[in-house]
């Protein structure tokens, strides 16, 4: 399930001091495997001082090709993405989990009108989903508004202008930068009334299909929230989160016992008891158990499962809808048991 396959760095280059673009090769044999949708990321797994680290990086490039871009920010403290910058070169082999996640545009073949919010690394979905948007039809348009603190921080800058430049009818980027006034940009950070003022007044006849907005948490919460004020109805409005307040921010858990648990994966079964304060994904790997997983904060639905027997409850969830909750679907990550059994089936999803 969770497959990891050996895929070699065709290239890397630098988008801001902090930033790279890696480019994967893939291998003829693996071409169906990494069939990806516009806005899908990939997980790579890589053991840094002796531990296992696995980070989720969303795809920049097109689909249908046999190599694949994914955008590497550098992170304070970071694992991976230190790796990336520092140590990682062209011809080394990374692991890599084929493409997931949700966050996707799935063109009909019929013009589309896209508006989409980012801030910072969270532009890396928006390009495949604007690229896609733009090759799907000649009469859809896209509409970026994008938040950085300076245009030297600004990944994807050089690009983002040349498809400005290549499609002038229907390819529009605001840029917003909150550290220096920069020409050609606004001032401070996506507000409400840069939502307002894109929408509602450069672009005031066009109606708009579908909304995506990626970044952090606040600013998807400010957007979604105006968005929705403005009688967009939630269906249309798609979200992924690129950081989160509430990842580190455990909730305490007064659970006293213990759980017997039954995992499925691979169909494979494995049973044994967990603590009632643990979370189903942190128990599973203790175990040595080979389940899916990436973010490991309730970000990227890497870790979906499904519960047959007995009851779990999500310390956090921004991605499964209520009525998945209702089919019994879980984040394991973030899972608590609740009941002195438990079985969770990692094939049923
Ligand atoms: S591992 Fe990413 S949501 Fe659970």
């Amino acid at each position: 399930m969770s497959k990891f396959h050996s895929l070699t760095v065709k290239h890397i280059k630098p988008l801001t001091p902090n930033s790279v673009a890696i480019t994967l090769t893939i291998p003829k044999d693996l071409i169906q495997t990494f069939d990806f949708l516009p806005g899908q990321y990939v997980t790579i797994k890589k053991e840094i001082k002796g531990k296992e680290l696995r980070r989720a990086y969303s795809i920049c490039s097109s689909p249908k090709s046999d190599c694949f871009t994914i955008g590497v920010k550098k992170v304070d403290r970071g694992g991976f993405s230190d790796y990336a910058h520092t140590k990682l070169a062209v011809g080394d082999v990374l692991e890599v989990m084929p493409p997931e996640g949700r966050f996707t545009f799935n063109s009909s073949g019929k013009a589309k009108n896209i508006a989409a919010f980012a801030a910072g690394s969270g532009i890396t979905p928006i390009m495949s989903i604007a690229k896609a948007v733009l090759a799907s039809d000649p009469k859809s348009k896209f509409v970026l508004v994008y938040g950085n603190k300076s245009y030297k921080d600004t990944m994807f800058y050089t690009d983002l202008v040349k498809l400005e430049l290549n499609h002038p009818d229907r390819f529009f980027t605001y840029f917003i930068t909150s550290q220096t006034q920069e020409d050609d940009s606004l001032f401070g950070r996506i507000d409400a009334s840069t939502v307002n003022y894109a929408l509602k007044n450069k672009h005031k006849n066009t109606e708009f299909d579908a909304y995506y907005l990626c970044g952090p948490e606040a600013m998807i919460n400010l957007v979604s929230d105006k968005l929705q004020e403005n009688d967009i109805p939630k269906e249309k409005i798609h979200f992924e989160l690129f950081t989160t307040t509430e990842i580190l921010d455990e909730m305490p858990v007064d659970a006293e016992g213990q759980t017997q648990l039954k995992v499925i994966v691979d169909e494979e079964e494995f049973s044994f008891q967990m603590d009632k304060k643990e979370r189903v994904l942190d128990a599973v790997l203790k175990e040595n158990i080979d389940a899916p997983y990436s973010c490991q904060g309730g970000v990227c639905s890497s870790c979906i499962a499904r519960v047959k027997e007995g009851k779990a409850e999500m310390v956090k969830n921004q991605i499964l809808t209520d009525g998945e909750i209702e089919d019994g679907f879980i984040l394991t990550c973030q899972a608590l048991p609740l009941t002195p059994t438990l079985i969770v089936d990692y094939d049923d999803v």
